[in-house]
């Protein structure tokens, strides 16, 4: 190989490496409901006090990506949290934010897929899908929650069920909603 072909290569091999370490894998891209968004804080702190998530109770969040909903119900709402997230990279990022803050005896990351999680302990549950992903969810929803358990989505309804509260919230120079649903639903 000439000297410039193996300068070439070495950028183009290095480019690619970063492309398959960004990718997931295809069991995970199958299984996908929705692409890695994360809420911005405000929001985020908007929904739990939407849902007026109190201290010792517990939380799910379906498709927790990086763990800022977790580590806020249990930093300024004293809650359990519970993650479920398919991206192992995200879990490990989640896991060590969560070591670093000491918060391993409240927070919980499970690495899987979302519809196969039990979600009866669950007191309240955030997730930021989509509207087709709401969709697929919602038979699980109303088998495992309880009577007075909430659900509150960012940005995406829950077709067929009608919110108790809606907040239209602007951050960062966009209109963000958050519905919110109390067990059972009204339709
Ligand atoms: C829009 S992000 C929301 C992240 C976080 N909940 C937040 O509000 O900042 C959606 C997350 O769901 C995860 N996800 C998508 N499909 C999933 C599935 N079937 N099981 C578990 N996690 C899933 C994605 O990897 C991504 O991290």
């Amino acid at each position: 190989m000439s000297m410039r072909k193996t300068w070439l290569a070495i950028p183009v091999a290095l480019l690619w490496g970063m492309v398959c370490f960004a990718q997931p894998s295809s069991t995970e891209h199958a299984r996908s409901l929705a692409p890695f968004v994360p809420s911005p804080q405000p929001i985020v702190e908007r929904m739990l006090a939407a849902a007026d998530l109190k201290p010792g109770e517990t939380l799910f969040d379906l498709g927790c990506g990086d763990g800022r909903v977790l580590i806020t119900a249990a930093r300024k709402f004293g809650a359990k949290a519970v993650g479920v997230e398919l991206s192992p990279k995200l879990v490990e990022a989640a896991n060590e934010q969560i070591k670093s803050m000491r918060l391993e005896d409240q927070v919980k990351v499970i690495q899987g897929d979302l519809m196969e999680a039990d979600l009866s302990s669950a007191d309240v549950v955030t997730i930021y899908l989509l509207t087709h992903s709401n969709d697929k969810i919602r038979p699980n929803l109303e088998k495992y929650l309880k009577r007075g358990a909430r659900v509150v989505s960012h940005d995406f309804q829950v077709r067929g069920w009608k919110p108790i509260r809606v907040d239209k919230l602007e951050v960062y120079h966009r209109t963000h909603s958050i519905y919110v649903y109390e067990m059972p639903v009204e339709r």
